[in-house]
């Protein structure tokens, strides 16, 4: 696994001569981000051999380089779900990689379903902590000792500092932020009622089906982490509404613009 992440560093270090300072992985609702930035240069995907390609309709496959204000920034336009089928070492090799290419924090973005009866569809939600539980860990199998210990340390995976950055950066821009526990499920089917009221039990706040395990990747290697969801419907059994991504789909993109300017204000401050 480290020789396939080395390759793959490699050969994206051949196409692109950058170093970027912050990771930023996108996620529903941010998927133009990029084209909003300084481009410096961008690297499909499926030009890195070994490289795990998303299948989601409307996940963008490519790495984009360049500069959010004076920061240099990675970008990964479109991430890769467990429950596509990957390995979950696979789903976190993006995250490896950027680690590799020289990325010390890392922004993570996703959209999730509200648990906390307190949320509605369009709140950001500042990830305070996560559950794991459902999902396999992403550091199951030989160690990679190049990267990090054994049996690494999860008590403040979402660093503090960014954090208190995460809610300078709302008061900065008048958006309200929420804070709370993301559960990570496997997806891609939505939680029963049933499901969503275990998650509840057990401390949650957010459900979704990607991030925890890109946060968990990039703890160990010692990348300092931070990620804010966009609650774009309620779980499972909170309204009398069916799910589907379409309304996921939507409340993200009706609150895009909020997300983009909240996310620029934060790489600025970290
Ligand atoms: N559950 C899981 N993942 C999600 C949800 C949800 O309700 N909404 C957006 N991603």
């Amino acid at each position: 696994m480290y020789q396939k992440l080395l390759a793959c560093a490699e050969s994206v270090k051949k196409k692109i001569d950058f170093k970027p300072e912050v990771g930023l992985i996108l996620g529903s609702g941010l998927g133009d981000y990029a084209d909003g930035i300084r481009v410096v240069g961008s690297v499909p995907y499926h030009e890195i051999e070994g490289f795990p390609v998303s299948t989601v309709k409307g996940h963008k496959g490519c790495f984009v380089f360049g500069y959010v204000g004076e920061t240099p920034v990675v970008i990964m336009q479109g991430r890769v779900h467990y429950y596509e089928g990957y390995p979950m070492s696979d789903v976190v090799l993006p995250t490896r990689l950027m680690g590799l290419l020289g990325i010390k924090k890392l922004v993570l973005t996703n959209a999730a379903g509200g648990i906390n009866p307190d949320f509605k569809p369009g709140d950001f939600m500042m990830i305070a902590d996560h559950i794991t539980t459902g999902v396999p860990s992403p550091l199951i199998g030989a160690n990679l000792d190049e990267l990090g210990p054994r049996f690494p340390d999860m008590s403040e995976v979402y660093s503090k500092r960014m954090r208190e950055a995460i809610r300078a950066a709302a008061a900065a821009c008048g958006i309200p932020i929420q804070e709370g526990v993301y559960v990570q499920l496997t997806g891609p089917n939505y939680e029963t009622p049933a499901e969503v009221r275990m998650c509840r039990g057990w401390g949650g706040d957010a459900v979704g089906m990607s991030t925890a395990c890109e946060a968990m990747a990039a703890r160990h290697m010692g990348l300092e982490v931070c990620g804010i969801s966009c609650i774009t419907n309620l779980a499972a059994g909170l309204s009398q509404q069916q799910l589907d991504h379409k309304e996921v789909q939507e409340t993200a993109d009706r609150v895009s613009a909020s997300f983009k300017k909240l996310v620029t204000e934060l790489i600025g401050r970290i």
